[in-house]
């Protein structure tokens, strides 16, 4: 389905990935790109500094972000691995896409909209604290995937809308110069997407705080484990799994037949909470342990992960080039 295809996606690096964003978004990711014919993958930098401005924090966030991509199973030598902020063409593209773009797009934009409704809800001004960035932030995330050629964008949900405006935008420019300039990309949003539970049952999320921590000392993922939200039933009382959040959790992390293991174990009253703590423990350490070997590895050799990033880009930025080229020689002549 992917084979010969391009496939790009952006992350913003605002916050250490948990084990949920791992299983749900990373690995899956990874996944895909063993399939494309071209992948690509950039920390989207420009895009983090609408809402963090702290250097120091922002240059920890794209160290850890792009280690974890690394250790995750990226391949810096096939794939395109880059930062934003090394292809400036983005911007001149970005430029030009805005005088396609329908301002009614950004006032549509979920992020920008969800914005407006909490001020509104607050009784604070309607754009209270809201920079041009975020404003706009849907037309660079256009320039993000067009500059590249993309056929398809994986996405979360909350994203689909945006490749859609990206999509529109490009069609636009194509019918108005009547030729295509411009790739049309899709989104790809994955069917059955898994939702990893937290510990308290709701999906995994920073905004919940119920998030169990990636690559971490064995203390603080077993501190985050064992605070998983149970009942007080005995040992012996039987359980329903559907019930059990750290057999919801275990579920995503384990195999099937282990799963079941636990599930029937459960069903029996032959195991009690601490018991399948320590199993859902054991599991995320086991199925984490090369993987965070090899975050600890780049985190203490982040000069060859910059190594990676400055070569991606000069993988890619040719890209970027020959599509601004396309444009201006079109625009301007
Ligand atoms: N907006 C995306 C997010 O918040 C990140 C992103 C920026 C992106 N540019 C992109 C994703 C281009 C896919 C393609 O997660």
């Amino acid at each position: 389905m992917f084979e010969g295809k391009s496939i790009l996606t952006g992350v913003k690096p605002t916050g250490k990935p948990h084990v949920g964003n791992y299983l749900g978004a990373i690995k899956p990711a990874i996944e895909l790109a063993r399939q494309a014919g071209r992948f690509s993958l950039f920390i989207a930098d420009y895009h983090a500094i609408n809402a963090v401005k702290d250097t120091e924090l922002l240059q920890k966030e794209i160290k850890e972000i792009a280690c974890v991509y690394l250790a995750a199973g990226l391949q810096p030598d096939k794939d395109y691995f880059y930062r934003q902020a090394d292809i400036p063409e983005i911007h001149e593209i970005t430029t030009i896409l805005y005088a396609f773009t329908p301002k009614g797009f950004m006032n549509k934009s979920h992020a920008y909209k969800a914005c407006v409704e909490k001020n509104l809800a607050e009784n604070k001004p309607a754009d209270d604290g809201v920079n041009m960035g975020l404003f706009t932030y849907p037309t660079l995330m256009a320039a993000d995937i067009l500059a590249m050629d993309t056929d398809i964008v994986p996405v979360g949900k909350d994203q689909i809308q945006h490749v859609e405006i990206a999509r529109d935008i490009a069609g636009a420019i194509n019918a108005y110069f009547g030729k295509e300039l411009l790739k049309l990309p899709q989104y790809y949003a994955r069917e059955n997407i898994a939702v990893i539970p937290g510990i308290d049952g709701r999906k995994m999320s920073k905004s919940y705080n119920n998030v169990i921590p990636l690559f971490e000392d064995e203390k603080t993922t077993k501190k985050a484990v064992y605070a998983t939200v149970t009942d007080s039933k005995s040992i012996e009382e039987p359980k329903n799994p559907d019930d059990v959040i750290v057999y919801q959790i275990y579920k995503c992390v384990a195999d099937s037949q282990k799963a079941e293991e636990m599930a029937e174990g459960l069903r029996n009253g032959k195991l009690g909470y601490g018991h399948i703590k320590g199993m859902l423990l054991n599991e995320i350490l086991e199925k984490t342990k090369e993987e965070k070997e090899k975050y600890d590895y780049y985190m203490a050799h982040y000069d060859e992960v910059k190594g990676f990033l400055a070569d991606g880009a000069a993988k890619a930025r040719p890209y970027a080039q020959a599509t601004l080229k396309r444009l201006k020689e079109t625009i301007f002549g």
